[in-house]
This record gives structure tokens, C-alpha cells and sequence, in this order.
């Protein structure tokens, strides 16, 4: 067999990497660590909405979200100054956060975490 060129190597490390959770590769993801405790609805983020318009590393490395679904503690006042979300939901990048609904979409009890597997569906409809 040929020995592998390097990018067949690293093209095969990131399977690697990836595989593992593989349902994060699409999918929507439900923050509610705060928002119904506090009285609205969960916030559904469309991670592959996002993923095909941006790198990784803007979100996960410069604006500090951790690759993990519930790690976050994110509030209205980080949004509102331009941390999280609100890097870009400022009215310039993309609409504002006065848009309440259409991140805080989710039905009522949806615990953090990823849904919707290979789906992605946008505001309000899980
Ligand atoms: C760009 C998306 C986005 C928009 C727009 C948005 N939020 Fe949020 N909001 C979030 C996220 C993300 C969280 C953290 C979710 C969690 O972990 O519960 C949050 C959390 C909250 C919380 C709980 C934490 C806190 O800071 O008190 C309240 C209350 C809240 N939002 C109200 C609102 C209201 C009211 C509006 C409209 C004026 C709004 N949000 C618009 C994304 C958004
Ligand atoms: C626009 C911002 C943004 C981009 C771009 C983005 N992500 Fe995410 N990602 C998030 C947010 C927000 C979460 C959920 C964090 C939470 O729930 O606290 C998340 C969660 C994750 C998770 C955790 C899933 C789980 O099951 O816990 C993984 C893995 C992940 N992202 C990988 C990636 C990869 C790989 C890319 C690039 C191909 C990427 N993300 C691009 C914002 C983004
Ligand atoms: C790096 C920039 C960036 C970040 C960070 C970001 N968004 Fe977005 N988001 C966008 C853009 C651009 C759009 C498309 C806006 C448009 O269509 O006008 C969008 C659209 C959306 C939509 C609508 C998707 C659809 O189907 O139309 C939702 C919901 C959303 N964002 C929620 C969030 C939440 C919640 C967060 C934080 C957890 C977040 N976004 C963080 C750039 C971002």
C-alpha cells in the first residue's frame, strides 16, 4: 500500500476527532440553563445553520464557547454587550437581540443538549 500523503492523514485524524460526537455535526442545540427558570423559553441554537456560515474556532476559540452542550453560562447582559451570540446578533452582522422569539423558540421542559440528529430546523419548531 502507498504510504498516505499528509493531508489523507490529517483528513483521517479529524474523522477521528469528530466521530466521537458525530450527532454534534448537525443537529440544533437547546440552551436552557437559565431561561426558563427565569421565565422564557429555552433558546434553540441551530448549530449547523451557524457551522455552515462560520469556522469553528470564531465561536469555540475567540468568543469562548465550550465545545459542550450545557457548558455555557450565557446571559442577556454578555449578549447585550457583545459577548456570545451577541457578537453578531448586534443588528449589524445579523438581526438584534431584541428579536426575543426567535432564540428563545424551544417548547417548554427541553433539557440542554443536542436534537434533531441530523436535522436542523430553526426558530420554533421543536
Ligand atoms: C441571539 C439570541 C438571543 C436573543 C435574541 C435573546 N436571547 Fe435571551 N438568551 C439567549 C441565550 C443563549 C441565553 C442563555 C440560555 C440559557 O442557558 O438558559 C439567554 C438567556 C436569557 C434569560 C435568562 C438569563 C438572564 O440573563 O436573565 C432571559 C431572562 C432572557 N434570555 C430574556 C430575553 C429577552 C426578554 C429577549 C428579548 C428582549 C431575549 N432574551 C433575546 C439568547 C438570546
Ligand atoms: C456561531 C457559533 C458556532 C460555530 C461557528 C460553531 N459552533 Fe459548535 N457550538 C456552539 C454553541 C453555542 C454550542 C452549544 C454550547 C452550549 O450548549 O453551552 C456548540 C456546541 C458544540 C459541540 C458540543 C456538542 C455536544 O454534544 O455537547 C461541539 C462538539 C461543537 N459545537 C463543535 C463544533 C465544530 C466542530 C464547529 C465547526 C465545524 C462548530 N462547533 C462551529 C456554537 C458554534
Ligand atoms: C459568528 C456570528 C454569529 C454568532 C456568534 C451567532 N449567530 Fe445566530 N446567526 C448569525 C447569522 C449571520 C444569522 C443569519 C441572519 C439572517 O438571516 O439575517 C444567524 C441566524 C440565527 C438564527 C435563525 C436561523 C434560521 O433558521 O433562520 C437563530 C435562531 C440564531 N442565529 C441564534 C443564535 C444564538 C442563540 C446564538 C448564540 C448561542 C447565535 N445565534 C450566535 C450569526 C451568528
Amino acid at each position: 500500500m502507498m504510504p498516505l500523503a499528509p493531508l489523507q492523514v490529517a483528513v483521517l485524524l479529524l474523522g477521528a476527532l469528530f466521530s466521537s460526537s458525530a450527532a454534534a455535526e448537525y443537529g440544533d442545540v437547546v440552551l436552557n440553563l437559565k431561561s426558563e427558570r427565569e421565565g422564557v423559553r429555552p433558546v434553540i441554537f441551530p448549530h449547523w445553520f451557524h457551522r455552515i456560515r462560520y469556522r469553528c474556532k470564531v465561536c469555540h476559540s475567540e468568543l469562548g464557547f465550550r465545545m459542550r452542550a450545557g457548558a455555557n453560562v450565557v446571559t442577556m447582559a454578555d449578549i447585550i454587550d457583545g459577548r456570545f451570540c451577541g457578537m453578531c446578533h448586534n443588528g449589524q452582522v445579523a438581526w438584534s437581540a431584541d428579536r426575543c422569539d426567535l432564540c428563545h423558540s424551544g417548547k417548554r421542559g427541553l433539557q440542554a443538549g443536542i436534537i434533531g440528529g441530523a436535522e436542523t430546523k430553526g426558530p420554533g419548531r421543536w
